[in-house]
């Protein structure tokens, strides 16, 4: 017997499943790795029992403590508030290095104040922190609420402790990141930091009242005043994907909002993953630098000045550069020319004294391009941009020129203005960067400097040069000077082309500092991963050590680089981005196409004749794993709500109602051919991005569609031999421990029924989540399912003499299942009474509610962890608001009640349902789970309960209250 296409397709989904999971490991290893120094320190927490129910209900469940490293701060608190709020599942003792460092910094030993402190208004820092006992605060609205109610108050209690109008500066990690944005608008909070937050979409989508916080949160992060900085791990952080860290960028007014990804992050340059973020040593410190001084600031322009000094990432000028626009110093800038060398470009070795060079600037542009000025320093600064503690060689940049009219020997300068001004990593040739375990120094980095030249307008100059003026060479460092173009536009490949051959580009110019590469056609999105493969030549040339190794800087939104050096051998280069993602609504600001990036050298064609750009597939599966488990989840519960309508509408023609395996079978064989090209057609559609596959209808990733569907699919196929497996064994021993089956046909059962369901209805109204009472409901169902499947194999193989087994199937008419009818099954039909046909109807229902009851369990799973979780950590008596709607599960309950001692007909079809039969609702669930359920996972559950509530209505209706109850005379022909 050839194997069935169910078995096929849900073998194959598995496999789907294992190949993303490998993809993942893969992704999170390769695509932006992480280089980190661990962080030391000697932590103490004074818990603060001042802080009592007196102030808040919610101190019986969590505490304040206030961090004091050990032999260097005092008892007490003393300088500046800062409170850190972890995340979901995240503990307070997570505060441990950030504010050692700020200790350490601010001390030079014990009491001695740091000389960058020492004279200034900076105080000391008191880090609190709260507990909230590993709260999964990711999974349930309420518990959030709770928590922002508690920081609320803390914040209060904190700054009672300080002088009238001190301001608290608040981190918040993870989720800790949204309650501290919601606690906004406050004249409490100077300053947020948040690390790894995902600002823009939640992480878990099964709580409507997550998505009203975020809501609320939104207003806050587009409008109040207060300054944001949002530090990002990239692609490392496998908890939240890195695209709904950044911040929303369409804010009005000049509000401050920055988002810093790690590996843009001066002086980190690394991936960084979820729980890292606190203590990587390397973004810690800088952390508790900004800290420190935005306690010294005094209103929210210069509290952002300082987060954009410390937690740079080059994506804005420096503060002290931009500022130098004050028109009255403009005036052309006497510039010393003893020493000035002449030429086209620049490169000193260990500079010594100082020295002028003028580079002429190059005519004949067209003006179609920029022509920048390009210099690079290392170990030295281009002020104000240096590294942490450069050498003293200073660089600075004019822009010069002569014109023949004026006499004067020497040409006149102006400073120019650079375009960009950072510090760029520096890695050491042929070896791992970041280093593992280990990253960049406090100290490395070059610094790169561009400016743009203006286009010639004047007739009367003749001569144009830039100037870059080298002071205090003592020996250490270099300087590398030139011009770039941009243009080095790569027009020809496609995405599309690039699933067939890889792009191969050549150098033009092997010896340019600053290469820019621009292809306009290539998609920029989240879900695809390109690989950068420089081709060598056959020969290798022989280089001298080049004082920048070629290094590739990737900036792929406004606020997203990440930097690649690319001789480290067997190390791919994974150019990626984090957006435009799939659900998060983007500006336009971002570039949906063209792939961009510069690769500065000091030799660039050294040993490289040019470079490959291909797709790399094992990445962007990992890209697509990591999206789209809720899609999956939701587009799952889709699938079955697609069986059971094809199902019902073969009853519905007076059929039999087929078995489970039966209607799955059907669905693989005819429903899901069309059903897989429709996901595709769908997928084309530019719909809104919080809809489907959230990818606005882009071709690309269109595929993406049919795979999930197939994906889904199969894994109800293995959802249901799990369910079967289960059943049997469960059928075996019920009846083993309660005898056979009984069957309860006594009126008087329904008045008890009504007492219990009130009494259920009533817990759930004051103890127990509707969580709980859903997965009662399923376990209820699974043993009513049990015990009837192992009633009705009991019932065959009495009737049947043979043993032979009967199918389980009436075949009447035409229907779907012609295929699948086996032909001895007319020869049984005369076998099976009526009676048996309803019975075996009632339990291929049954059978259906129960794979859909299955799928419906992962939406309310989580609210059910955090319930058990909360009752572990902090006991019956939390309040669970707003989780004691019971008519959320009121409708499972009756069904799956009445499913349990009905003995007639499960379901009796209405006269008007000819002309719209209540399966359609079932389609509507199907049509959720698709469009609205990956975004908004929680919709789907509140449709399903619908559903089920207007099946109940309609086809159990009065039955259920004992109204027509008839209990069943066994002669009596149903239908
Ligand atoms: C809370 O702490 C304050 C100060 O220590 C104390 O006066 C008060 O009685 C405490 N309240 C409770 C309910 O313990
Ligand atoms: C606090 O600020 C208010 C208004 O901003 C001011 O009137 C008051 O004097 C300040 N109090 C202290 C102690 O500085
Ligand atoms: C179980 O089977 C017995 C006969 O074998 C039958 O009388 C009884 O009604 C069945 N119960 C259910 C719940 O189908």
């Amino acid at each position: 017997m050839p194997p069935s296409l169910t078995l096929i397709l849900g073998s194959l989904s598995l496999a789907t499943l294992w190949l993303f999971y490998l993809a993942t490991l893969d992704t999170s290893e390769n695509l932006s790795p992480q280089g980190c120094r661990m962080s030391w320190m000697s932590p103490s927490y004074i818990l603060q029992n001042d802080f009592n129910t007196s102030w808040t209900p919610l101190a019986r469940r969590y505490s304040l403590s206030l961090y004091r490293e050990v032999g260097w701060d005092p008892n007490q608190a003393q300088g500046t508030p800062v409170l850190f709020i972890p995340g979901n599942a995240g503990s307070s003792h997570q505060v441990r290095s950030i504010a050692s460092s700020a200790t350490r910094q601010f001390y030079t030993s014990p009491s001695v104040v740091a000389p960058d402190f020492s004279e200034r208004t900076v105080k000391p820092l008191d880090f609190f922190a709260v507990e909230f006992n590993e709260d999964l605060s990711a999974f349930h609205g309420p518990t959030l609420d709770s928590q922002i109610a508690y920081i609320s108050r803390a914040i209060t209690y904190i700054l009672s402790l300080y002088p009238a109008n001190t301001s608290i500066l608040i981190m918040g990690h993870s989720m800790g990141g949204i309650v501290a944005t919601s606690l906004l608008p406050s004249p409490d909070i100077s300053t947020i930091i948040t690390m790894s937050t995902p600002h823009v979409l939640p992480p878990a989508r099964f709580d409507s009242r997550i998505d009203k916080i975020y809501r609320q949160n939104r207003q806050a992060l587009d409008s109040d005043p207060t300054p944001i900085l949002s530090l990002c791990g990239g692609a490392t952080d496998m908890m939240i994907p890195s695209e709904s860290c950044i911040l929303p960028m369409d804010s009005q007014g000049d509000v401050f909002r920055r988002t810093v990804f790690t590996s843009a992050l001066e002086g980190a340059w690394t991936g960084v993953g979820h729980r890292e973020m606190v203590w990587c040593h390397q973004v810690r410190w800088r952390v508790a630098r900004a800290a420190l001084e935005v306690g010294a600031a005094d209103s929210p322009s210069t509290r952002g000045d300082v987060l954009d000094t410390w937690l740079r990432d080059g994506h804005t000028l420096p503060n002290a550069a931009s500022k130098k626009t004050n028109p009255e110093t403009n005036a052309p800038e006497k510039i010393p020319f003893e020493n000035v060398d002449e030429g086209s470009n620049l490169l000193v070795y260990g500079p010594r004294g100082s020295r002028t060079y003028l580079l002429h600037v190059p005519s004949g542009v067209p003006s179609s391009s920029t022509l920048k000025a390009v210099v690079l320093v290392g170990l030295g600064s281009i002020p104000p941009v240096s590294p942490q503690e450069p050498a003293p060689l200073r660089v600075s940049v004019y822009l010069c020129s002569s014109s023949p009219a004026s006499q004067e020997a020497v040409p006149r300068c102006n400073p120019l203005e650079p375009s960009l001004l950072k510090l760029i990593p520096n890695p050491v040739p042929g070896e791992v960067f970041p280093v593992p375990d280990e990253g960049s120094g406090e100290s490395e980095g070059s610094v790169v400097y561009e400016g743009d030249i203006p286009p010639l307008d004047d007739e009367h100059v003749e001569k144009r040069w830039i100037a870059v003026r080298v002071e205090n060479g003592d020996g250490r460092g270099w300087v590398a000077g030139g011009f770039s173009r941009d243009d080095e536009v790569i027009a020809a490949p496609s995405t599309f082309s690039l699933l067939f051959r890889r792009a191969n580009v050549v150098f033009r110019d092997a010896k340019a500092l600053r290469t820019h590469f621009m292809f306009p056609n290539i998609l920029s999105n989240a879900l695809i991963v390109y690989r950068y493969t420089p081709t060598r030549p056959i020969e290798e040339s022989w280089c001298s050590d080049p004082l920048l190794a070629p290094l590739i800087m990737h900036t792929s939104h406004p606020s997203e680089t990440h930097y690649y050096p690319f001789n480290i051998p067997n190390r791919r280069i994974l150019l990626h981005t984090h957006s435009p993602a799939p659900y998060i609504p983007v500006g336009s600001s971002v570039p949906h196409r063209s792939l961009n990036f510069v690769i500065y050298a000091t030799s660039l064609g050294c040993n490289m004749l040019g470079f490959d750009i291909s797709i790399d597939w094992s990445a962007t599966l990992g890209r697509w794993a990591s999206r789209y488990p809720t899609t999956l989840v939701s587009w799952a519960v889709g699938v079955v709500a697609v069986v059971l309508f094809t199902a019902w509408g073969v009853c519905d023609r007076d059929s039999a109602m087929p078995a489970v395996h039966q209607s799955l079978s059907t669905y693989s064989r005819y429903t899901l051919r069309k059903l897989l090209l429709a996901s595709f057609v769908i997928a084309i559609l530019p719909l809104p991005v919080d809809y489907y596959l959230g990818t606005r209808g882009e071709l690309f990733f269109a595929p993406i569609a049919p795979l999930l569907l197939l994906t889904a699919s199969g894994l109800v196929f293995v959802s249901w031999w799990v369910l079967s497996a289960l059943i049997w064994p469960i059928g075996l021993l019920w009846s083993f421990v309660f005898g056979r089956p009984r069957r309860r046909e006594e009126i008087g059962v329904r008045r008890s029924t009504i007492v219990s369901m009130g009494l259920i209805f009533a817990l759930i109204f004051l103890f127990v989540p509707w969580q709980v009472a859903y997965l009662g409901c399923w376990l209820i169902h699974l043993l009513t399912c049990a015990s009837s499947a192992r009633n009705l194999s009991l019932l065959k193989s009495a009737s049947t003499p043979g043993g032979a087994p009967i199918p389980l199937i009436r075949v009447t008419g035409t229907d779907d299942m012609e295929e699948d009818k086996p032909s001895e099954i007319q020869n049984h039909e005369s076998q099976r009474g009526p009676v048996q046909n309803y019975r075996i109807d009632n339990h291929n229902h049954n059978m259906h509610l129960l794979l859909l009851m299955t799928w419906l369990l992962p939406l309310v799973a989580p609210v059910l962890a955090v319930w058990v979780r909360t009752l572990a950590t902090a006991g019956l008596t939390t309040p669970f608001d707003g989780d004691h709607d019971f008519l959320n599960v009121a409708p499972f309950l009756v069904l799956v009640d009445f499913a349990s001692w009905n003995t007639g007909m499960l379901f009796e079809r209405q006269r008007f349902e000819r002309a719209l039969s209540v399966r359609w609702c079932l389609a509507v669930l199907a049509g959720t789970g698709f469009f609205f359920g990956p975004r908004r996972a929680y919709g789907v559950f509140d449709v399903a309960k619908i559903a089920v509530g207007l099946i109940v209505i309609i086809r159990v209706g009065r039955r259920y209250w004992g109204g027509a109850a008839w209990s069943v005379d066994e002669n009596k022909t149903v239908r």
